[in-house]
């Protein structure tokens, strides 16, 4: 009779060991560096851009954003997991810059958004528009690099991804 308390013990630590890998709620992982607008869901644009531009010796050729990022479904959802919405529905991505002018921009099939210009000034506050619906990010940010803070987890105070209204 003794054994059983320990074989339940052991099953409660054997779960808290092994949390859930965050899920990718489209199912579709996308690894992989295709160079153009779909690449790298959920991965930080701007800071590979520059690091790979200063890493090519000759200054390289990839964009760097006013903002970039990806929207996604679930809040924890894993780099290269294909984002966005699940229906067909367009959703947008807007960007109010510190004197007060709006930046549109759609969201890409894999949840990607981008916007490369000199004369958004910082800090940014930004909403999601999906269905009708508006998710906002009342805080200004100093960086358009979202999915820095916005990270599977989440970076500097964000608690996790960019996500759908
Ligand atoms: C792991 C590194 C890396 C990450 C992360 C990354 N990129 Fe790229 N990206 C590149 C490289 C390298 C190029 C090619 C640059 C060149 O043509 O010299 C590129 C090119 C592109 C291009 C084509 C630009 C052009 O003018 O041809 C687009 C668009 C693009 N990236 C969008 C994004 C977006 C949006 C994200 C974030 C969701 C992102 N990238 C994340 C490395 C990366
Ligand atoms: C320096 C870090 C940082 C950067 C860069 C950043 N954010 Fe945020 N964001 C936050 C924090 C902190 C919050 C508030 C906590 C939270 O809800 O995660 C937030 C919240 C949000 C929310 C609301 C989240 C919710 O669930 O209600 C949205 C939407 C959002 N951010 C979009 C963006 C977009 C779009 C960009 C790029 C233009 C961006 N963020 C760049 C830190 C950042």
């Amino acid at each position: 009779m003794r054994a059983r308390p320990i074989a339940i013990l052991a099953a409660v630590s054997a779960c808290e060991a092994a949390p859930a890998p965050p899920a990718c709620t489209s199912g579709v992982m996308q690894p992989g560096t295709s160079e153009n607008l779909d690449m790298t869901p959920g991965q930080a644009c701007n800071a590979c851009h520059a690091y790979t531009n200063a890493s090519s010796g000759d200054g390289g050729d990839a964009p760097i954003y006013a903002f970039a990022g990806t929207v996604f479904t679930g809040k924890h959802e894993p780099d290269d997991c294909v984002g966005g919405p699940l229906d067909d529905a367009p959703a947008e991505v807007e960007v109010v810059d510190a004197i007060g002018v709006r930046y549109r921009v759609p969201v890409s099939a894999v949840g990607n958004f981008m916007f490369e210009s000199d004369a958004v000034v910082y800090p940014v506050t930004a909403k999601i528009l999906y269905q009708g619906r508006v998710r906002w990010m009342i805080e200004p940010q100093l960086s358009g690099d979202c999915n820095t803070c916005h990270s599977a987890a989440g970076t500097d105070g964000a608690s996790g991804r960019i996500r759908l209204p």
